[in-house]
């Protein structure tokens, strides 16, 4: 039976038990011909485009969930639903810290949840973390390949605009209560902004699977986000992201 959004069955995914999520359907097949060159598009509906890849003779699905906990949480659901166990989030976010520059990778231990998706599988209280078995991974892919990384606290949000508290809107207007957010999360040692590490992270521990979360910093200082600190951003987390991947499956680490 196909999953009714992901349009992908337990026969088309090959018993793939990790997914690599981007965000953006575009990056999908950039990220899988890096980790395989014969990378092949299995399903590609909505949002959701997936692609098989093959590393170290396992099966490895890249599945792009769009933008925000909605539909990320549709995402991982129907995945865990065909069998899919470790999740790795790769995609970009925004600067909080005024030490983050553009390019740098934040790997996210913890995300604050304003989602709110994920208050649908488990009450605010309930943590939304990483497992640590994944980001130690993350955090030893990008220490192999130099990278400049943080690990630590994520604002993963609803919005983009009002949640994030940009001005640049078309109202030029942010409600009551997101004004002085940004500085809050600054002061409270938040590193970045971004849309679904909150739902990702929520979503697998309830499930009892394992999730992660890598970004590269794509805005600074002003957060526009412009072109060329787009590619430095999104490939810092995919090198690292491919990496980690590496590092799971030779010490067989993953669920
Ligand atoms: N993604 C976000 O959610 N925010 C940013 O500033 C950049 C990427």
């Amino acid at each position: 039976m196909k999953m009714y959004h992901l349009d992908l069955s337990k026969k088309d995914i090959k018993n793939a038990k990790i997914a690599l999520l981007p965000g953006d359907p575009g990056r999908v097949p950039k990220i899988a011909y890096l980790l395989d060159k014969d990378a092949k598009e299995i399903a590609y509906k909505r949002e959701y485009r997936t692609y098989l890849a093959k590393v170290q003779n396992e099966n490895i699905l890249v599945v792009s969930t769009g933008i925000g906990g909605a539909s990320c949480s549709i995402c991982v659901d129907e995945l865990a639903q065909l069998g899919v166990k470790n999740f790795i989030r790769v995609g970009t976010s925004g600067a909080i810290q005024s030490f983050l520059k553009v390019g740098d990778v934040v790997i996210t231990s913890g995300a604050v949840r304003l989602d709110g998706a994920s208050e649908h599988y488990a009450p605010l209280e309930y943590p939304a973390v990483a497992h640590y078995k994944i980001l130690s991974a993350l955090q030893e892919a990008a220490e192999k390949l130099k990278l400049r990384y943080y690990v630590g606290i994520t604002a993963s949000c609803a919005t983009f605009y009002p949640g994030q508290e940009r001005y640049d809107n078309y109202s030029k207007y942010v409600i009551k209560k997101f004004q002085g957010t940004k500085k809050e999360w600054e002061k409270l040692n938040v590193l970045n902004y971004e849309m679904e590490s909150a739902t990702l992270f929520t979503v697998c521990s309830v499930f009892g699977l394992f999730g992660g979360c890598v970004t590269g910093i794509v805005g600074a200082e002003d957060r526009k986000i412009r072109k060329d600190a787009l590619k430095k951003g999104e490939e810092n987390a995919i090198w690292t992201a491919k990496e980690a991947v590496k590092i799971l499956l030779e010490r067989k680490i993953l669920l």
